[in-house]
Order: structure tokens, then sequence, then C-alpha cells
């Protein structure tokens, strides 16, 4: 996956850099140097569960914006694969942003979807600064396309409480805001419940956090919540309805993230010179919320939860199944063409298969008459 380079270069203009490059490092030193000084600042602050994105925002908008807006457009990609009935016999969508930022969730949104007519798009934050520079990107955004139209407010949202007045919403969004709305204790079912009333029959809610174990339990744990008091359903990342499976295995010590890999713009190399942070992958938890009836249909595939484990003659990986966590096993003597795809895998797959030995419940063996394919796969 890699960003359009229309929006690399606008992400480049905002902060003064639109000639930054491998050969002209030298004349943006001092740029660079304090963009790097505030994204240490910015990653301090976080670790001390400090809200400070408006504080840094140049430095939030050069690095966490691009890949923010890549995260939303993978989950909307996998939406529209997995579940095109969101998307279905809709002209004109209506997509809120609660704790919007600069809009990399709308921008998310927008590269991700592949068809629509018209985009009506609500963007609500507490942050002067960060609606300033918000206004900037969608207003080059609508610039470029007609269909897009944009409404952006300075209001406080943790009551949950959308306009009754408005349309009902497709996508509302909650990307990286629920850690500084709630910031202790089980994220309230309630203010989703009452998310869920301003959104369509077919609509979702899309909530995304960091990947962290805390915060990625908290999504879990609201997961749970939400299927226990059947307020919703869950669609997206797991396939199935029942508990989650990772909540109290290794003694609570896993967390459900994704970890994609993908192709960071080359500024955003040049940034991470001296910070040498992990930045082709794409960490990241979230949820897809839809209403209790939304029309959902059984998946004869498994989620990927791990990464390929290689080991001495053998090569294994973690599904996630409705009665559990599994294991997924195959000796590399009984490697075959039907079975080779498994070679492939990453995590975050969705991969089917036939035959496989079920010699335990948790535990599934490929064999050389298994047929195994990879469904669908984040890594686009
Ligand atoms: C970490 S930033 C995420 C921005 C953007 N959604 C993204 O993913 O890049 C969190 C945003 O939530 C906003 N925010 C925090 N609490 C809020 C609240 N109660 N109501 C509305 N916005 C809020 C902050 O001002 C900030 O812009």
């Amino acid at each position: 996956m890699r960003l359009p380079e229309n929006i690399i270069g606008k992400i480049l203009e905002v902060i003064n850099m639109s000639d930054l490059t491998w050969r002209t490092v030298r004349l943006h030193r001092k740029k660079l140097n304090r963009l790097q000084k505030n994204l240490r600042a910015l990653s301090h602050d976080f670790a001390h569960r400090t809200a400070s994105a408006d504080k840094f925002s140049d430095a939030y908008f050069a690095y966490n914006f691009p890949m923010n807006l890549a995260k939303i457009r993978i989950v909307v990609l996998q939406l529209q694969h997995l579940y095109p009935q969101v998307f279905e016999h809709l002209t004109e969508f209506r997509i809120c942003d609660i704790g919007c930022g600069e809009g990399a969730g709308m921008l998310g949104i927008y590269y991700g979807l592949q068809e629509f007519r018209k985009l009506r798009f609500s963007g609500f934050d507490t942050s002067p600064q960060m609606l300033r520079k918000c206004k900037d990107m969608m207003r080059w955004l609508k610039n470029g396309d007609a269909r897009v139209q944009v409404r952006l407010q300075q209001q406080n949202m943790s009551h949950g409480l959308l306009k009754k007045k408005v349309a009902k919403y497709d996508i509302v969004i909650l990307a990286n805001s629920l850690t500084e709305m709630f910031t202790d204790g089980a994220i309230p079912v309630n203010f989703i419940e009452r998310l869920l009333k301003s959104c369509t029959d077919n609509g979702v809610i899309i909530v995304l956090e960091p990947a962290t174990k805390n915060l990625s339990r908290r999504l879990m744990t609201l997961r749970n919540d939400i299927i226990n008091r059947q307020k919703g359903q869950v669609l997206l990342p797991c396939l199935h309805s029942e508990m989650c499976p990772l909540i109290d295995i290794r003694k609570q010590k896993d967390w459900c993230h994704q970890s994609i890999l993908w192709d960071p713009p080359d500024y955003m190399n040049i940034l991470n010179q001296g910070l040498n942070r992990e930045i082709n992958r794409l960490k990241f938890s979230y949820l897809v919320i839809a209403q209790k009836n939304f029309p959902r249909h059984d998946f004869n595939a498994f989620l990927v939860i791990s990464d390929l484990l290689k080991e001495k003659g053998k090569k294994r990986c973690f599904l996630c199944t409705p009665t559990g966590r599994v294991e997924l096993m195959r000796f590399n003597k009984l490697k075959c063409p039907t079975n080779s795809e498994f070679d492939k895998i990453l995590k975050g797959d969705i991969i089917s298969f036939k035959n496989v030995a079920q010699t335990k419940p948790q535990y599934w063996q490929i064999t050389e008459d298994t047929q195994i394919g990879i469904s669908v796969s984040k890594n686009i």
C-alpha cells in the first residue's frame, strides 16, 4: 500500500518542504531536526497519557496523519470487500469524523471508497489548531473534487450525541480519539449506543486506536460488552460474533492488533533517519460496529492473528475462530501445490481451506489433502 502522490505532495506543501528529497535533505536539516524533536516529545507525552497532537501539530501532521489516513483506507477497503451491503444503493455517503484532527479519517475514507457519487463529511474536534489544518486539507480535497462537501465544527463530542435533525450517517469514524475522550476505565457502551442511533440501518462505526496492549485490550473489552449487552454487532476485525478468544488466554497478555506492511512516502523515510522507528508497518487496533439487526452473513474463512512462525521442520500460525484461538500447522515435508499458499500468509490475512485435520479442538494440521487460499489480504 502506497499513499496517492497528490496527498503526499499536499502534506509536503503544508509543512513547507515541497522540494524535500534525499538530495535536498541538507537544505531542510533545521526543519527536520525540529520535527524529530517534536516527534520525540509526542511519543513521550503519549507514553505518559498526555494528549499533545495539537501542541506538536506539524510533527503529528507529517508523521501520524499519513499513517492514520492509510490505516482507515485499509479498513474501508476491507469493509467494502467483505460487507458490500454497507455501501449498496448509496448515491450519497454521509460521513461523520469525531475527533477528526487534521482529517486523516475523512481522507482515508475518500481514498478508500472505490465508487461514490457524493460524499458529505462532517468533522468535529475540540482543538481549533487541528481544525485549522483540517479546514486547509478538506478545502484542498473539495476544490479538486466537486462531489465532496465538508462541514467542520468545534465541539466536545464526549457525550456521543449528534444532532437529531441532521440525516443519519453511513459511517462514523473515531480514529485515535476515544483514547483522549475516555482516558481511564472501560469505554462506555452507551456512548457507542448513542452513536449507533445516528447511523443508518446499514451504517457502521469505525473505531481505530493505537496498537498498545492497554488500548487494544480496551477495544477487545468494548467488543465483548457490545455483544453481551446486545447493543450492536462487531463486523471486523473478527469474522464471528462469539466472545473474543484472545481476551483471557496467556494470562491476559495477548492483545488483538494489526501490523500491516506498507510503503511509506520517501519523505517519511528521510524524517525517520535517526529516529529509526519501524515505519514500514502500520500498527493499530480497530473495530467496525454495526446495528444489532445488520444483515450479517457467515464466512467460511478465518482471520490470521499472528505472523507465520517458522520453526525446524514446520510452519505455524494462529487463527481467530468462533471456538477460540486455533493453531494451524504444516510440516514442511507435507508442502504441496494445493497447500503452498500457506507460505505466503501474513498477519491480518483472511484465509479459507478444505480438509484440515483437526487433531485437537485448538490444533489443526494441514495435510497433503488440504486446499488453502488467501481470500482477502490487508497487505495490499
Ligand atoms: C490523536 S488525535 C487524532 C486525530 C485524527 N482523528 C487522526 O487519527 O489523525 C485526537 C483528536 O481528538 C480530539 N478530541 C479529544 N477529545 C475530544 C472530544 N471530547 N471531542 C471532540 N474531539 C476531541 C483532539 O483535539 C484531537 O484532535
